[in-house]
């Protein structure tokens, strides 16, 4: 059986499905991937050399800058049929999504409980003490990056989990428990580098879950994926969930 057509047969049986997305997932909203060569402004330079606390310390100005330019391309972006066909599987059958985007494309699709394992750009917080700040502050305060107002030596920072930093415990607890507790686990469009997002499929496999992967290229799970759709995500969800109304048919 072609693998659309033996993923969505996979769905329609399964009990509960847990999808780890990835980058990838918002490349056809045009949001360029971590990984993919940085455009323009920002070509000179290397998320990994952006995304840190380090990076920060030695010129908030500049990381301010960047995730100001991230926010903006991620307003005029608009969820993609990848986005739209995760929240239709989830009608269909119980579905824990986990993301490690920071972009509210899931969200704004009508997903509205993704577990974000790295964070939002949406968010911001005081560099000190992590509060949030809210966007009456920011506005009233045009400064790059503004002062926080909850410590006299706080920056404004993005709400995002840098390289180097711990992740939320409760997201990281649910995302686990979803892989102990479901019998299909998708990753799609993540390149699966990074821990310990990238770990959840083998988690979810370790408690005898059937794992497909989607991504046009190969990532370090794709050997131990009991299924691999060398796919466009925007254009293989649509796909399964057109193959899924087949299989009862
Ligand atoms: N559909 C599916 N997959 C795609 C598509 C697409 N249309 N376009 C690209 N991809 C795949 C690429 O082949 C790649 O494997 O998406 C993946 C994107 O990988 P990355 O850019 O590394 O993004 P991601 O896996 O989300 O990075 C994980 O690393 O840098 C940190 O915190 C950051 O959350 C990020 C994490």
């Amino acid at each position: 059986m072609e693998p659309v057509r033996q993923l969505a047969a996979t769905l329609s049986q399964a009990r509960r499905l847990l999808v780890l997305t990835g980058a990838g997932v918002s490349a056809e909203s045009g949001i360029a991937t971590f990984r993919d060569a940085q455009t323009g402004l920002w070509a000179r330079f290397r998320p990994e050399d952006l995304a840190t606390p380090e990076a920060f310390a030695r010129d908030p100005a500049l990381v301010w800058r960047w995730y100001a330019w991230r926010r903006d391309q991620i307003a005029r972006a608009q969820p993609n049929a990848a986005h739209y066909a995760l929240v239709e599987i989830a009608r269909r059958l119980p579905t824990t999504l986990v993301t490690q985007n920071v972009d509210d494309l899931h969200q704004r699709a009508g997903f509205h409980d993704a577990i974000c394992l790295h964070g939002s750009i949406a968010r911001t917080l005081c560099s000190i003490t992590g509060q949030a700040i809210d966007a009456d502050w920011l506005a009233a305060h045009p400064q790059e990056p503004p002062p926080s107002p909850h410590h006299p030596r706080g920056l404004a920072r993005p709400g995002v989990v840098w390289f180097g930093e711990n992740l939320p415990a409760a997201a990281l607890e649910q995302a686990y428990a979803a892989a102990a507790d479901c019998d299909v686990v998708l990753a799609i469009g993540t390149s699966a580098l990074v821990h310990p997002a990238a770990g959840l499929p083998a988690e979810a496999q370790r408690h005898g879950a059937w794992f497909a992967e989607i991504n046009p290229q190969r990532t370090p799970l794709s050997g131990q994926a009991d299924l691999c759709l060398p796919l466009a995500a925007g254009v293989a969800l649509p796909a399964v969930l057109a193959a899924w109304n087949g299989v009862h048919a």
